[in-house]
């Protein structure tokens, strides 16, 4: 069950992409280090093809049990991440692209903790802004909790 506890302190922000969203991915890592966050590379390491949902699995059993940690799903769409994501109960995951609204969206009534990108779709630039605004929205608690809840 989803229990809703307020984060106390900064997030471990664990990636990983497919071989489309390899270097989306370096760029994203080195932009959450830079900001003082912990980040983990969870792969993958190279522009091999590899599949997606393995690196989905990756990421979610990372983030069990820890309402703390904040998960980055990079593949060509962001799309079959987050639906390989979001078969984990404890795994809330949107695609988020430049709309920032959207992904205030998804943090403050979602309660996302997976920011699932594509590659193929958002540049390096606004892909950043996209992760500033998911890490930098609390999520808004009161009716919302109820229907997250109802989410797992
Ligand atoms: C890989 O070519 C591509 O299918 C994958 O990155 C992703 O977009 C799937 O949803």
């Amino acid at each position: 069950m989803f229990i809703w506890e307020p984060t106390i302190s900064t997030p471990i922000l664990y990636f990983a992409s497919d071989h489309a969203g390899f270097f989306l991915k370096g760029d994203l890592l080195k932009y959450g280090k830079k900001r003082g966050y912990d980040v983990v590379d969870l792969g993958t390491d190279s522009e091999n093809s590899v599949d997606y949902p393995d690196y989905a699995q990756a990421v979610a059993q990372k983030l069990e049990g820890d309402p703390n940690a904040i998960g980055i799903l990079i593949c060509g769409t962001g799309i079959g991440m987050s639906i390989a994501a979001n078969r984990f109960p404890w795994i809330r995951a949107a695609v988020c692209h430049e709309n920032l609204k959207l992904t205030k969206l998804a943090r403050a009534h979602n309660h996302a903790n997976v920011l699932c990108l594509g590659a193929r779709f958002i540049d390096s630039p606004h892909a950043k802004k996209v992760l500033e605004t998911f890490l930098n929205t609390p999520f808004e608690d009161g009716r919302h909790t109820t229907r997250v809840t109802k989410l797992s």
